[in-house]
């Protein structure tokens, strides 16, 4: 019996939607504990693509319970558009299997509409949101204003929530965004209509998930963007609006932090990045090109091209350390496939100085030029490659020197998209 979370170690889209997947044939439940349908989890399922940016990705094992907990902000509408798909795919055909909170907040029109007028008024200092409406949405909820499922269940309280709200929105938007107006009744009855149709899904799943803890089984938390993307230890303001380090897990789930048993790192064998922001190992040449090429590498919910750079072990480093990180994951590693020589960024030169750590600030860290240490790559396709051993000599370096620089074991390396392209060195619920 294990509780694992799952966490990236870069800015998102380090391949967690494929290894909590793989791990989900290990777990009885699944969570997901922050963000919303800003993140996109592709898995591959028989050749078949799917994108999943709401429901954990464990929904496409049958049986397994998934949760989703009240860390996370709920679009309504996408999440039962995501629902319908699945179903039409065959997945999700016992409704019990999954269970939302109802403590979760919800994403509302006004918050899509700010979050994109927002965008657009800071013309050249975007951060790049994906305008699904995330920071407006967890603004509100710490400004204690926000709207939670459990208030689309009653109508009355959802009604004065939805009035005082619209009341402030609309001025700000009128008078600050020039955007139109939004119309109470226009929103109401669609929104309460929706709360009926996920009604069967919502309940307390912090009772459920100690529940399935105290029972002894094997719980899998499946953490959203990534670790440079958290709101208090991220590259702050270019960052998401919540939480991603493992430390929410318990936050967003509602289960206390012994019941943690390990925490699991997801790095890409290179970094990559969508949004605004600074990115010291950023390649802006033609292996940059050819890692968004080979790794197509478009973001997942927004079809935007990500900025693509060498691994940057002062990041995973950093990340190692703020989610106490034993155990690595690598992900993509036979997108490196042809490169003559394979570079890591070991530390960076800031304005002279050589920095070893991350610097907080946004001035420091957009001065960091990278500090590389090369290796000799390898041409050898490796998607077939099952064994750890069977690896090409220079890919097993590679991994090595990773460890040593992250101060982190490596436990599994994905060395393709599908399921079985995975070579597992420690399964992490089996000791
Ligand atoms: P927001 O979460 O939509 O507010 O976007 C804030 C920043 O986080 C932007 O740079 C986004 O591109 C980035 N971001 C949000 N979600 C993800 C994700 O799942 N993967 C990668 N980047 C993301």
């Amino acid at each position: 019996m294990a509780s694992i979370v799952i966490v990236g170690t870069q800015w998102g889209d380090e391949g967690k939607g494929k290894i909590v997947d793989f791990l989900a044939e290990h777990a009885d439940t699944i969570v997901r504990f922050q963000g919303g349908n800003n993140a996109g989890h592709t898995v591959v399922v028989k050749d078949e693509q799917l994108i999943l940016h709401i429901i954990p990705s464990g929904v496409l094992h049958p049986k397994k319970r998934c949760i989703i907990g009240n860390g996370v902000i709920i679009d309504p509408k996408e999440l039962l558009i995501e629902i319908e798909l699945l179903k039409s795919k065959g997945y999700l055909q016992d409704d019990g299997c999954l269970s939302i909170s109802e403590r979760a907040h919800v994403i509302m029109p006004y918050h899509k509409r700010i979050d994109i007028a927002r965008e657009a008024l800071k013309a050249g200092e975007q951060i790049g949101t994906t305008g699904r409406g995330i920071g407006p949405t967890y603004e509100d909820k710490a400004g204690r204003v926000g709207i939670r499922l459990v208030d689309l269940l009653e109508k009355d309280s959802f009604k004065k929530k939805l009035e005082s709200n619209l009341k402030e929105k609309n001025t700000y938007l009128v008078s600050f965004l020039k955007e139109e107006k939004l119309k109470f009744e226009d929103i109401y009855n669609e929104y309460l209509d929706m709360g009926m149709k996920m009604r069967e899904y919502v309940s307390d799943t912090s009772l459920i998930m100690n529940q399935d803890i105290k029972e002894g089984k094997n719980v899998l938390f499946e953490g959203a963007q990534g670790t440079f993307l958290d709101v208090d230890h991220g590259t702050y303001p270019f960052v998401t609006s919540s939480n991603t380090v493992a430390a929410q897990a318990c936050i967003g789930a509602g289960i206390g932090p012994t019941m943690i048993d390990k925490v699991v790192g997801i790095s890409k064998a290179y970094t990559t990045r969508v949004g605004g922001g600074p990115f010291p190992a950023e390649l802006h040449d033609e292996t940059g090109r050819f890692l968004r090429k080979q790794g197509d590498e478009y973001g997942a919910t927004t079809g935007r091209p990500r900025r693509c750079g060498w691994f940057d072990a002062v990041m995973v480093r950093h990340a190692v350390r703020i989610n106490g990180i034993e155990r690595l994951v690598i992900t993509k590693l036979d997108v490196l496939k042809g490169l003559d020589k394979i570079r890591i960024c070991v530390g960076y030169d800031c304005n002279g100085e050589v920095c070893s750590e991350m610097p907080s600030s946004m001035k420091r860290l957009e001065a960091c030029e990278p500090i590389h240490e090369e290796m000799e790559g390898w041409s050898s396709d490796m998607s077939h490659v099952r064994e750890y051993d069977d690896l090409p000599d220079n890919a097993k370096r590679y991994i090595k020197r990773i460890e040593e620089l992250v101060e982190a074991r490596v436990i599994m390396v994905s060395v393709g998209s599908r399921r079985d392209e995975t070579i597992v060195l420690e399964n992490p619920f089996s000791n």
